[in-house]
C-alpha cells in the first residue's frame, strides 16, 4: 500500500457557482482525505510562478488571469495513490474529452474553466504542496 499525498486546486469557476462543497464531497467519496486546505485569492505574480511552467505556451497570460479572478481553495488530498486516483477522478485536462462520472466532466466548462488542478507527479505533489502548504507535507517522508 503506497499511501501519497498530492495537491488539488477547485478553480474560479467552481468557487463562482458556489460549488466548492460538491468538489470537495465528491473527492472524499473517491476515497481521498483532505489533511491540509486553504482559500487563497492568487496574485498575477504568484499564478505566473505556480504555472511557470506553461509560460511560453500561448494560453499561459488568458490561464493566469482566470486563476486569478476569484479565490481558488488549494488542498493537500492523502490517501493510496493518491496522484494517480486524483488525476483519474478529476478526468482528462479538456472537460469535452473527459470520460463520463470524471469531475472535469460533470463540473468544468472547458479547457481554462475546467473545475480542478491536481498535481501530475510525484515531484510536483512535493513541489506544489510546498509552494502553497509549506514544510508539513513531504511526500518524501511517506514510507511503503
Ligand atoms: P491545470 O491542470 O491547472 O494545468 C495547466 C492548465 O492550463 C490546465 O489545467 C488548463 O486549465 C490550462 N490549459 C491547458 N491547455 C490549455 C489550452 N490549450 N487553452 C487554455 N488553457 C489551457
Amino acid at each position: 500500500m503506497r499511501i501519497e499525498k498530492t495537491l488539488s486546486i477547485i478553480k474560479p469557476d467552481i468557487v463562482k457557482k458556489n460549488q466548492i462543497g460538491e468538489i470537495i464531497n465528491f473527492l472524499e467519496k473517491k476515497g481521498l482525505k483532505v489533511v491540509g486546505m486553504k482559500m487563497v485569492h492568487l496574485t498575477i505574480q504568484k499564478a505566473k510562478r505556480f504555472y511557470q511552467e506553461h509560460q511560453n505556451r500561448p494560453f499561459f497570460e488568458g490561464m493566469v488571469k482566470f486563476m486569478c479572478s476569484s479565490p481558488v481553495v488549494v488542498m493537500c488530498l492523502e490517501g493510496e495513490n493518491a496522484i494517480k486516483l486524483n488525476r483519474e477522478i478529476m478526468g482528462a485536462t479538456n472537460p469535452h474529452e473527459a470520460k463520463e462520472g470524471t469531475i472535469r466532466k460533470i463540473y468544468g466548462k472547458n479547457i481554462e474553466a475546467n473545475a480542478i488542478h491536481g498535481s501530475d507527479s510525484e515531484e510536483a505533489a512535493e513541489q506544489e504542496i510546498n509552494f502553497f502548504l509549506k514544510a508539513n507535507y513531504s511526500i518524501n517522508k511517506i514510507k511503503n
